[in-house]
C-alpha cells in the first residue's frame, strides 16, 4: 500500500503537533469495562448510551483545543456519533482535536509468571490500523502495564515481553501512517520507594528503546507515554514536586533518546493537582532534548466526571471542570501554574 500518509515526514509533523503550543492530549480512552467501574463510583448508569453521552460532552467542551491537541478514543467511541447524527471523530476534528484510538486489547495474565502481564491486541492489528485510519485517526495508542513491588517485580519476562509487544505495535502503526504512542505504563499503586520507581523505570525503558531500535521504528516518529517517578501511591512517603521533577528527569535523560520528538506522562491514578505541580516542576528545571507534556485520563476528567454525575443540567458546570484542568496542565507546560490557579 502506498499512500501520502506513510512519509515519516509527516509522521515527524503529527507528532509535534501533538506536543506543539502548551498543548497535551486528553486520553479518555476507557475500556468499556474500566469506564463503567469509573461511572459505578460517581453513581451514573453503566450504559453504551451514558458513555457515549459522556464522550460527546468532553469533546464538545467549548475552548477545548486551546490547551489539548488530540483526543485518545476507544473503539467503540470512534464509531459513536453525537446527539445531532455527526460522527464522533468528525466532532473532535471539527473541534481543532487530532484524533487517536486505542489498539490494544488489555493486559493479560503472563503464563508462569503471578501478578505481572502482557499487553495483547497485535493478531490483525494492520488490518485494525488501516480502518482506523479510515475513521479519521492520525495516532495511536498502546499501554503496556508493569507491575512494581519492593522485592522482585518487574521481573526482565514481563518487561521484554511488553517491550516487544510495543515495538510490534509502533512499527505497524507507522507502516500504517500513524503516529503510535508507546506507553510502558510502572504502575503507582503500591508501597514501593520513589528509588525502586525510577530503577524499574529506567529498566523498562532501556528495553523499549532496544525493542524499537531493533523493530526499525522511526523514533523522530513516534511518541512516548511514560509514568512519573514517584513512590507508590499506597505507601505513606509523599515526594515533593521538585523530587518527581528531578528523579523523572535523571531517568528520562539517561535512557530516551533525543531523536524523539515528544514525551507525554500518564497521570496513573494522581490526583489533578499533583499531576500538574509535578508537570510544571519539570519545566521550571531548565533545558530538555524533547518537549514534555500530559497525555491525561483522571487528571483531567475525574472533577469534570464528579460534577456531572449522568446529568444534563451539569453538563455545563462539569466542562468548566475540564476546562480548568486542561488550562491547568497547558499552564504547567510553560512553568506557570501555581496552586493559585486551583483557588481562582
Ligand atoms: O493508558 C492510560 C491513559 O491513557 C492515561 O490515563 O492518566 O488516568 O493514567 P491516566
Amino acid at each position: 500500500m502506498k499512500t501520502e500518509a506513510l512519509s515519516p515526514e509527516l509522521l515527524t509533523e503529527t507528532a509535534r503537533a501533538m506536543v506543539a503550543d502548551g498543548k497535551g492530549l486528553l486520553a479518555m480512552d476507557e475500556s468499556n469495562g474500566t469506564c463503567n467501574r469509573r461511572f459505578g463510583s460517581a453513581g451514573i448508569s453503566q450504559t453504551v448510551e451514558m458513555r457515549r453521552a459522556w464522550r460527546e460532552l468532553l469533546l464538545t467542551t467549548p475552548g477545548l483545543s486551546t490547551c489539548i491537541s488530540g483526543v485518545i478514543l476507544y473503539d467503540e467511541t470512534i464509531r459513536q456519533a453525537a446527539a445531532d447524527g455527526m460522527p464522533l471523530p468528525r466532532v473532535a476534528q471539527d473541534a481543532g482535536l487530532l484524533v487517536g484510538i486505542k489498539v490494544d486489547t488489555g493486559a493479560k495474565a503472563l503464563a508462569a509468571h503471578p501478578g505481572e502481564t502482557v499487553t495483547e491486541g497485535l493478531d490483525g492489528l494492520r488490518e485494525r490500523l488501516l480502518s482506523y485510519f479510515k475513521m479519521g485517526a492520525r495516532f495511536a495508542k498502546w499501554r503496556g502495564v508493569i507491575a512494581l513491588d519492593d522485592m522482585c517485580l518487574p521481573t526482565r519476562a514481563c518487561t521484554s515481553a511488553n517491550a516487544h509487544a510495543l515495538a510490534r505495535y509502533a512499527a505497524l502503526c507507522q507502516e500504517a501512517g500513524l503516529v503510535p504512542i508507546v506507553e510502558p505504563e510502572v504502575l503507582m499503586d503500591g508501597a514501593q520507594t520513589q528509588a525502586r520507581c525510577q530503577d524499574a523505570t529506567e529498566a523498562v525503558l532501556r528495553s523499549v528503546f532496544e525493542q524499537l531500535l531493533l523493530q526499525g521504528v522511526v523514533l523522530e516518529a513516534m511518541i512516548l507515554k511514560p509514568n512519573m517517578v514517584i513512590a507508590g501511591l499506597t505507601g505513606t512517603a509523599r515526594n515533593t514536586a521538585a523530587e518527581v521533577a528531578d528523579a523523572t528527569l535523571q531517568c528520562l535523560r539517561r535512557v530516551v533518546p533525543a531523536a524523539v520528538p515528544g514525551i507525554m506522562f500518564l497521570s496513573g491514578g494522581q490526583s489533578g493537582e499533583e499531576a500538574s505541580s509535578r508537570l510544571n516542576a519539570m519545566h521550571v528545571k531548565g533545558e530538555r532534548p524533547w518537549p514534555l507534556s500530559f497525555s491525561f485520563g483522571r487528571a483531567l476528567q475525574h472533577p469534570a466526571l464528579d460534577i456531572w454525575a449522568g446529568r444534563e443540567a451539569n453538563r455545563v458546570t462539569a466542562q468548566q471542570a475540564l476546562m480548568h484542568r486542561a488550562r491547568c496542565n497547558s499552564a504547567a507546560l510553560k512553568g506557570e501554574y501555581s496552586a493559585a490557579m486551583e483557588a481562582a
